[in-house]
Formats: structure tokens, C-alpha cells, sequence
């Protein structure tokens, strides 16, 4: 695709000069056959695949194949790919007493990231990297059990009984049914929901090297075992720079709407270096052009609304937003376009999710490419732990002060 890199791994030896690029703005990590992003013209494909067309055609566990695997895979694969992943949605029972464990104002994503480290504990025949045998049986175990540990989270939260995964459902009709139904009632399942959850889901499939991408690489260079490198990228998309911004964006439209609909104050407050205050869902690293994925996610939001023939404010108020800041010169002049967060937590709204549960979303989403990331480093000739440099810039060497003189 035309990307040029220059191979600085000798320059240290050749001229005693590391590389100092402060957030990786200007680093690459690895080479990578996953992901293509082009930031400028707003352009994301997976192994080749635009995006746009995977999630009008695909349905996700057949994404997280090509993700995993390189290619789509044919109906037999498919099939054997589907029944592996349905064999093993169940936790082991004593997982149950993790989740007693929490507080019910646990935030779920800490729940998240606890209970997939706790996998490690539970699943200790399928830990070790080097063995084939084990790495697959630890790929289809975390994604079949990720979407169960989701909805348990939830329901501990809300203080309902688990329901159990129902291996008859597909990916997301199972998840949904864990979320929402009860013992007590009959869940009906509405189908545009089961849609635009497996939409949203791929669109947040893979990313490049974004922070959790890079922090399961990270973590996993260090040849720990799969779950243990997941736990990590689950941390690090929580923050609200990541994937964290789903849920921080609705906060922050709710506040908007709260404070009378005052769109000039809040895009002065961002505009202000000396004010902390960002507009949430808005800006990207890579990304200098409208985020295809948002695109996407706006669609959805008109179509689910018009079909359940709701209105919501927030949605209004995120449109006029968008079109009072892209019509700025201070996001022009940045190039700052709405994001994936920006308009996701309006389906999941119209869904009945939680916001606290927004960012667990993005996770679900994002665990094959965790995965796929962390095979093709393990697949890689050229594998090393991962250990950047730095600048020393502390003080030389000193004597020491004893206590009582300090
Ligand atoms: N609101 C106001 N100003 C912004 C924003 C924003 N959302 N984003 C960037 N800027 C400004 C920033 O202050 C800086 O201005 P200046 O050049 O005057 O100092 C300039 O734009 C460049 O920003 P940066 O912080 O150097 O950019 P970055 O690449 O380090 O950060 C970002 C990228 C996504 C963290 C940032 O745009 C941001 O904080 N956005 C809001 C949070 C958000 O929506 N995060 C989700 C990202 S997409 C999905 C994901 O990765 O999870």
C-alpha cells in the first residue's frame, strides 16, 4: 500500500543515537498483514476488505475469522469455526463466586478485565504461546466465553440472576439474550438489534496499532498466555481517550443538553488550551478525514431510530454539534471529524444498553483483533520481547544522603 518505514533496529550500535518520538506519533511497532487504515482518506480495511462492505455482508464471527486467519473462509471452515467457538461459551461454575465477589457499583469493564485475567486461572491446559494446540483452544475460548463474562458483569451489576449462554443462538443473539432476558419472562428478541450489534462489532473489529492493540502485543511479547495479554488490552481501552470515549461522549452530550443546549460554550471550552474540556468522539491520531466507521455508526443511528420510530435528543444534539465544529476553523484547522465514539452510543441507547457498558462494547468488538495481533507476533520469525529505549534525563550519580541528614 505504498507505506515507507525507515529499519532504525541498528542505529543505536551503528551510532550510539536512538529514536525519542513521544506517544508513538511517528513509530511503527511492527509490519502487519491485519489492518489497513489510511487516516487521510478515511480509509480501513481488513486482510483488503473495505469495512464498509464486511459489515453489509459479514456477520461477525465470520470477521473475526478473516481477522484471525487472513482470509474469509469457506462455508465448511466457517461451520467448523462456529461449532468451536459454541463449545466453550460456558465458565467454569466457580467463576461465579468472582463475580459475588464485586460491589454492585463495580464498573463493568474492571469486571472485564479481572475475569479474563482470572481465564488464565481456570483454563491452565491452553496458557502456552508456543504450543499450537493450546494457542487455538485459547482463541476459541476467549471469544466464546467474552460475550458470557460481558452480560455477567451486567447482570451482577443490576443484581439479576446469569442466564446462561444458548449455544443455538448466533454470536450475538446469544449476547443480547444473556443482557436482557430473565428467568422470569420470555425474552422476544427484536432483530434489528441483533443487526446493528453485529454491525457495530465489526466496525470496531481491528484498528492497527492502536493503544490496547499495542498493549496485548506488549504484554504478550513477554510469551505470557493469551488471557493474561487480553486482561491488559482491556485496561488500556477503558481510558477515555480509547475506547472509554463511547460512554464519556454520551456524558458529555447529556451535559450539553442539561446546561440548555449552550453548543458555543462547550466548543469554546475546547477550543481553550488552558480548559481541560475535549470534545469527546472527536479526533484521531491516524485519522485526519472523516472515520469511515463513523459514517457507518450514523446511518445505523437514522435507520434504528425511524424503524422504532423513536426521536433522541442526544442524537439531534450530536448532529448540530458535529456541524457547529466542522464548520470551525479551530477543528478545521486540526482536521478534528467525529470518531467511532462519537454516535455508537446512540444505538447502544436505543438498544437498552447501559452506558457503562458502552466501553465493554468496544471490547467485544475489538477482541479478534486483539487476537489476530497477538497470533501474527507469535507466527512472526522475528519475534522479540518488546522493550523500548528511553531518554535519561534524571540526575547523574550522587551520594548518598543517610535518613537522619535528609
Ligand atoms: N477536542 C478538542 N481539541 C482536540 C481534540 C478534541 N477532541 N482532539 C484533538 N484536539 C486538538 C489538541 O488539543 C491539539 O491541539 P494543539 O495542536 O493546538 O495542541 C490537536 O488537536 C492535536 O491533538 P493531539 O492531542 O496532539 O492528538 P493525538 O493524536 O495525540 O490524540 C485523541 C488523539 C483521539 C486522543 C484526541 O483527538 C482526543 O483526545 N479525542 C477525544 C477522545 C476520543 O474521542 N477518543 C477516541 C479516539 S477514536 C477510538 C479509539 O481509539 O478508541
Amino acid at each position: 500500500e505504498g507505506n515507507r518505514a525507515l529499519d532504525i533496529a541498528k542505529l543505536a550500535a551503528q551510532t550510539g543515537h536512538i529514536t525519542l518520538d513521544d506517544g508513538y506519533a511517528n513509530t511503527g511497532s511492527t509490519a502487519s498483514r491485519i489492518t489497513f487504515v489510511d487516516g487521510e482518506k478515511g480509509v480501513l480495511r481488513y486482510r483488503g476488505y473495505r469495512v464498509e462492505e464486511l459489515a453489509e455482508r459479514c456477520d461477525f464471527t465470520e470477521t473475526s475469522y478473516l481477522l484471525i486467519h487472513g482470509e474469509l473462509p469457506s462455508a465448511e471452515q466457517l461451520e467448523e469455526f462456529r461449532t468451536n467457538v459454541r463449545q466453550h461459551t460456558l465458565l467454569h461454575e466457580g467463576m461465579k463466586q468472582i463475580f459475588a465477589g464485586f460491589p454492585p457499583d463495580a464498573h463493568p469493564m474492571a469486571i472485564l478485565s479481572s475475569v479474563v485475567g482470572a481465564l488464565a486461572i481456570y483454563c491452565h491446559d491452553s496458557l502456552d504461546p508456543a504450543d499450537e494446540e493450546q494457542q487455538e483452544l485459547a482463541i476459541y475460548r476467549m471469544l466464546a466465553k467474552m460475550p458470557t463474562i460481558a452480560a455477567f458483569s451486567y447482570k451482577q451489576s443490576i443484581g439479576q440472576p446469569f442466564i446462561y449462554p444458548e449455544n443455538r443462538l448466533t454470536y450475538c443473539q446469544n449476547f443480547l439474550q444473556m443482557m436482557f432476558a430473565v428467568p422470569s419472562e420470555r425474552y422476544e428478541m427484536d432483530p434489528a438489534f441483533v443487526d446493528a450489534l453485529n454491525l457495530v462489532l465489526i466496525l470496531h473489529a481491528d484498528h492497527g496499532q492502536n493503544c490496547s492493540t499495542s498493549a496485548v502485543r506488549m504484554v504478550g511479547s513477554s510469551t505470557v498466555n493469551l488471557f493474561s495479554s487480553i486482561s491488559a488490552g482491556i485496561c488500556a481501552l477503558w481510558g477515555a481517550l480509547h475506547g472509554g470515549a463511547n460512554e464519556a461522549c454520551i456524558n458529555m452530550l447529556e451535559m450539553i443538553l442539561n446546561d440548555g443546549r449552550n453548543l458555543g460554550k462547550y466548543i469554546d471550552k475546547a477550543r481553550d488550551s488552558n480548559d481541560p474540556f475535549r470534545l469527546m468522539g472527536f479526533g484521531h491520531r491516524v485519522y485526519k478525514n472523516y472515520d469511515p466507521r463513523a459514517k457507518v455508526i450514523k446511518e445505523v443511528c437514522h435507520r434504528l431510530l425511524e424503524n422504532h420510530g423513536q426521536e433522541d435528543p442526544l442524537f439531534e444534539l450530536a448532529q448540530e454539534l458535529e456541524e457547529v465544529a466542522l464548520n470551525d476553523s479551530y477543528f478545521v484547522d486540526r482536521k478534528l471529524y467525529p470518531n467511532v465514539d462519537f454516535y455508537s452510543g446512540i444505538i447502544y441507547r436505543v438498544m437498552g444498553i447501559p452506558k457503562n457498558m458502552y466501553t465493554v462494547l468496544f471490547a467485544l468488538g475489538r477482541l479478534p483483533g486483539w487476537i489476530a495481533h497477538w497470533r501474527e507476533m507469535h507466527l512472526a520469525p522475528n519475534m522479540r520481547i518488546h522493550r523500548p529505549r528511553q531518554v535519561y534525563m534524571g540526575h547523574s550519580e550522587r551520594d548518598f544522603v543517610p535518613l537522619i541528614k535528609r
